[in-house]
């Protein structure tokens, strides 16, 4: 059990960590998901508490315990994890390991779908808002650091450089999960390289409670410097 530390290097500090996958529902009884667990979420969300943040956790369904001494806002669909990340602000930092669904389908309907009734040959989707996006180009009240995630296949680096532009966020935290790869979705380890406007470094793979360290202290270090 853990006590937050109220001399730790973040005391003070609000920080936004949204986690997990989203789920968009069909009926009452189907939905579209990801293989995201949330365990590297949780796990950055339990590093910065330890170093005495004021942590707020908006997070999809997971198989985690929440970390004790975090604020807590769970959903389920991606406009839902919108609406509570904006609510969360004003934050000093704000971190996406969300798995946020691209698409969602299009016509909601409250009623189950039946195969007599022609059942669901054809889903047409539409485009989820982009949490992550929204609040790193935010004019006014944007976090000081806004820290995004991206799990890509192929050229990771490349995917993930592009991304940090497109979406305007400070740091990448980028991560293979092809097939193969060491460090696939759901597990408890993890192979990340960090993108920062310093450059990129690739860490050695780890547990995904030493990533989040790692990360917790870089973000310690970074907000505690001066603004200019
Ligand atoms: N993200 C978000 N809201 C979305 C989609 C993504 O906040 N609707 C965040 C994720 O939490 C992550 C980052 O954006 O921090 C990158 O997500 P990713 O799915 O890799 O980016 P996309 O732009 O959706 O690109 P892709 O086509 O590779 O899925
Ligand atoms: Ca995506």
């Amino acid at each position: 059990f853990f006590l937050k530390d109220a001399d730790g290097p973040l005391a003070g500090k609000r920080i936004l960590v949204t986690a997990g996958p989203t789920v968009e529902p069909i009926d009452p009884v189907r939905y579209i998901a990801n293989r995201s667990s949330g365990k590297q979420g949780y796990a950055i969300a339990a590093a910065l508490r330890n170093l005495g943040a004021d942590v707020i956790l908006v997070t999809g369904p997971t198989h985690e315990h929440i970390p004790a001494g975090i604020e807590t806002s769970r959903v389920d669909t991606a406009r839902e994890m919108m609406t509570a990340s904006q609510s969360a602000l004003p934050v000093d930092c704000a971190i996406f390991c969300a798995a946020v669904a691209d698409y969602r389908p299009a016509i909601e309907t409250t009623h189950k779908i039946k195969k007599e009734r022609g059942g669901l040959t054809d889903l047409p989707l539409t485009e989820n808002p982009d949490i992550l996006k929204s609040i790193a180009q935010l004019k006014d009240g944007r976090p000081q650091l806004v820290v995004g995630f991206a799990a890509e296949t192929d050229d990771v680096l490349g995917h993930a450089e592009a991304k940090m532009k497109r979406k305007g966020c400070d740091w990448i935290v980028a991560n293979d999960v092809s097939p193969g790869a060491s460090c696939a979705m759901g597990g408890s380890r993890n192979t990340v390289i960090l993108i920062t406007d310093q450059g990129d470094e690739t860490w050695p793979e780890m547990s995904k409670d030493d990533v989040a360290r790692g990360l917790a202290e870089r973000i310690a270090k970074t907000l505690s410097k001066p603004k200019i």
